[in-house]
């Protein structure tokens, strides 16, 4: 055995010798490019693991000053040409002081189709003056509302769709990430703005003496309307973002349009031939407690639970470790473990809950995700996460593992692990989760005007890095277009 280690030690010291060296070079071309708009500011914190040295500007301060990533300028076509230098549109841009978006500082261009307000805002009973598509977004008191409750959950559509209107409303103060474009030939990315996760939950019900479903008309006609646009056509959709967040949205139309790039909540109900992790993005659930703030969010000793779930009992697919949980940790002192929906009240007292104590269980319902972890997350309450088949959003820029405890669901079923295992984890290691909890909280935060880094920057973000995945095939997919003779 020494005898022949001796040669490749040789050779081994070289490479490390080497990958030192490239790691050093790495580390000082990420300095220089300090403000990576594609990365959340906390996610870049971290790469840049502990160098004092560089300051990153916390989130709040970055609202002024957000300047485009230098080497991933945009896609469109005009940046395409060789001769784009660095200064050239839509590279480096002096900070503006100009606080509207403009086209060319944006990370996406996306076209938005301007499909009747029946697919959108018209679902929110908004009625334009005669033949207007959009409402007016300069004031958000104007803005149609959502409806509350539960169908919140999955508004994302809504939250989205008013992102690109604000991007042509020049008195609104947004994130830049993605600015709407008229000129279609100038975008990334083309934006089906149909409310399908509103559609299902409102519109799925029999109206009238013929029965008529207007949730799978209004899915009858996209598709109709979509595959006739020559835009679709082009590329057969496959640079085209449809909103279905929902698990059961879009359920007559998923498959016709399946070549598209879909926002989803998880891959529960869908064959990977229509939706995967390669072509589609996880958008998280808006959650429906109450966000603690930081300041008044309960440190270790001040959270008395130690584990805390509550939630629907019978479940259908891979809920039933949901059952068997229950009879393990039911009797335990420190567990709250309760079955039923958050129903009337239930959410403050859930809030109330999950707000005071340590570790917050979410465990696989009917789909393997749920508006429970961002809820949990909103609390920060360290999420344990109980769900073999989950998908997350953003998980190519967050380490989920930094603020979550993972458990496979065979480990959990196992008398004594579960407890044994958080009991095991002290009051630092807990104190460490529970900071980076407080970090990662605003990226699951919808609003309007969107923020820097909040849910719907980051959505933007995650579509604006699947992009280049669909650029290069079809790119490769031109190579030999002209390699037919013609006569
Ligand atoms: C980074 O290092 C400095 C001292 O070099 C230390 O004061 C600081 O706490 C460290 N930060 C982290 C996040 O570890
Ligand atoms: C809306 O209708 C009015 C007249 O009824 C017309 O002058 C105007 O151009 C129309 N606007 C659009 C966007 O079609
Ligand atoms: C749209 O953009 C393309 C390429 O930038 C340009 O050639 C064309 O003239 C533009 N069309 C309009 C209507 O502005």
């Amino acid at each position: 055995m020494s005898e022949k280690a001796k040669p490749p030690s040789r050779l081994l010291f070289y490479l490390i010798t080497l990958s030192l060296f490239l790691l050093i070079l790495s580390s000082l071309s990420l300095r220089q490019f300090g403000d990576v708009s594609l990365l959340p500011g906390s996610v870049f914190r971290l790469i840049l693991a502990n160098d004092t040295s560089i300051n990153v500007r916390p989130n709040v301060q970055r609202d002024s000053k957000i300047k485009t990533i230098p080497f991933l300028s945009p896609l469109s076509s005009k940046t395409q040409s060789p001769n784009s230098g660095p200064s050239s549109e839509g590279a480096i841009c002096p900070p503006s002081r100009s606080l509207s978006c403009e086209k060319n500082r944006a990370v996406l261009k996306v076209y938005m189709y301007d499909l009747p307000p029946e697919f959108h805002f018209g679902l929110l009973g908004w009625k334009g003056n005669g033949n207007e598509t959009w409402p007016t977004v300069n004031d958000p008191r104007h803005i149609p509302p959502y409806p509350g409750g539960l169908t919140l959950q999955h508004s994302m559509e809504f939250w989205l769709t008013l992102d690109l209107l604000a991007s042509n409303a020049p008195s609104v103060v947004k994130a830049c990430s993605a600015v709407r474009v008229e000129n279609s030939s100038e975008a990334d990315i083309f934006f089906v703005p149909f409310f399908s996760s509103l559609s299902y939950n409102r519109y799925s019900k029999p109206l009238g003496k013929e029965k008529l479903v207007l949730n799978r008309i209004l899915q009858e006609k996209l598709v109709q309307y979509l595959l006739g646009q020559d835009l679709w056509k082009r590329h057969g959709g496959k640079d085209h973002l449809i909103v279905a967040h929902h698990p059961n949205s879009m359920l007559h139309s998923r498959k016709k349009l399946a070549s598209a790039m879909f926002v989803l909540a998880d891959f529960g109900r869908y064959p990977a031939k229509v939706a995967n992790i390669e072509k589609d993005i996880i958008a998280p659930y808006k959650h429906v407690v109450r966000s603690i703030p930081n300041d008044q969010s309960a440190k270790f000793d001040q959270r008395s639970i130690l584990a805390y779930f509550k939630g629907a009992i019978y479940r259908k697919d891979g809920g039933t470790i949901r059952q068997e949980l229950y009879y393990l940790l039911k009797d335990e002192k420190d567990v709250h473990f309760t079955f039923g929906s958050y129903g009337k009240n239930g959410v403050n007292k859930a809030n109330a809950g999950m707000a005071s104590s340590k570790f917050c269980l979410h465990i696989a319902g009917d789909t393997p995700s749920s508006n429970r972890l961002f809820d949990i997350v909103a609390t920060h309450c360290v999420p344990v996460i109980i769900s073999d088949e989950i998908e997350l959003p953003f998980e190519d820029v967050l380490d989920y593992s930094d603020f979550c405890v993972f458990v496979h669901a065979s480990d959990a079923i196992k008398p004594g692990y579960l407890l044994k295992l958080l009991r095991g984890i002290d009051r630092d290691e807990w104190t460490k989760m529970w900071v980076r909890l407080q970090e990662i909280a605003p990226h699951f935060e919808y609003n309007y005007p969107s923020k820097p880094d909040d849910a719907v920057d980051m959505i933007w973000k995650a579509v604006r890095r699947k992009v280049s995945a669909v650029r290069l095939e079809l790119n490769r997919k031109k190579r030999y277009y002209r390699s037919q003779p013609t006569s």
